[in-house]
């Protein structure tokens, strides 16, 4: 069994699409081991996205995952990590398959509306930045 971390984004938040997204996330077979509605501060924000630290959307990004609250998530399953990473789809809502969160409920490349770890050892740690 394999835990991976998700997030519910500002922008998805905002346009009221936390239950419809943790149906999703249930329907699909996740056990959801972990779930906090938490605000980031910026410096939060921006340590969370660090990787990206030296990428043109770094501002941008780490200003709107701050500028309203979101929700983390625990993800349990079977291979969760690249189970939920499908689910999610692609970065991109508009080349995101049908029926992925992100073509459902993303507005834009940045704005997303979810979180999904890329691989078993960043899960571990953002889950652990999440879940001390
Ligand atoms: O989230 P994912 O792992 O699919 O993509 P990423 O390449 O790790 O980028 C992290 C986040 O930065 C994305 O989810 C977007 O919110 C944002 N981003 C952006 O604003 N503009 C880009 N060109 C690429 C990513
Ligand atoms: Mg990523």
């Amino acid at each position: 069994m394999e835990t991976t971390f998700g997030v519910i984004k500002p922008d998805a938040v905002a346009a009221g699409k936390i239950g419809e997204i943790i149906k999703i996330i249930e329907k699909n077979g996740f056990k959801i081991v972990g779930l906090r509605m938490e605000r980031l501060s910026l410096e939060k924000a921006q340590k969370f996205y660090e990787v990206h630290k030296a990428r043109p959307f770094y501002n941008d990004l780490t200003k709107y995952m701050s500028s309203g609250p979101i929700v983390a998530l625990a993800l349990e399953k079977e291979g969760a990590v690249k189970a939920w990473r499908q689910v999610m789809g692609a970065t991109n809502p508009a080349e995101a398959e049908e029926g992925t969160i992100r073509k459902l409920y993303g507005e834009n490349i940045e704005r997303n509306a979810v979180h999904g770890s890329d691989a078993l050892e960043t899960a571990k740690a953002e889950l652990a930045f999440f879940f001390p």
